[in-house]
């Protein structure tokens, strides 16, 4: 069955939703490049690639059953600059836990309008979204522990920087 033009513009907005978290990420990843934490920039960077294959993941699920992406604009992020890493890794998990509020919303939406198809396509993000907040959370603890102390956020700087997926 061909998706609704309604379901289709939710999920658009999604795919903008996640086109903005790229482009937070990017911005946290020249920031963090620039106050010299390498680490951390290179796992931003990481985010923000991942964040461009969900919207490319909702966009080519619209297109699979029928319908046309509607792209928007995407804003500069609210922030270019963070105190540490610290405030930095809060701001992303406060983030995606956001993010994992819309895809709750998006699942009432099609449970609702009785798109099981949808429904079942968002499951794969639901389970995303609690490996994405894991990962923020075990940093701003890793962070929070590191403190103030140069070495430690160094320590933690180089272990952030081995991010493989
Ligand atoms: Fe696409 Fe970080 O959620």
């Amino acid at each position: 069955m061909k998706i609704s033009r309604e379901m289709t513009e939710l999920l658009s907005k999604q795919v903008n939703e996640e086109l903005k978290s790229a482009y937070l990420y990017q911005g946290m990843a020249i920031w963090a490049n620039d106050a010299k934490y390498v680490g951390l920039s290179g796992w931003m960077s990481h985010q923000a690639q991942e964040e461009m294959e969900h919207a490319q993941k909702l966009n080519a699920y619209i297109l699979e059953r029928g319908g046309a992406t509607v792209l928007a604009a995407v804003p500069a992020p609210d922030k270019a600059t963070w105190p540490s890493p610290l405030e930095c890794m809060k701001d992303t998990y406060d983030h995606e836990n956001k993010v994992t509020e819309a895809f709750y919303k998006l699942a009432e939406e099609a449970q609702a309008a009785r798109d099981y198809t949808t429904l079942e396509f968002l499951q794969w993000f639901i389970k995303e979204q609690t490996e994405e907040e894991a990962q923020c959370a075990y940093w701003v603890d890793r962070y929070e522990l590191a403190g103030d102390n140069k070495s430690a956020q160094l320590f933690v700087d180089g272990e952030i920087g081995r991010r493989q997926a």
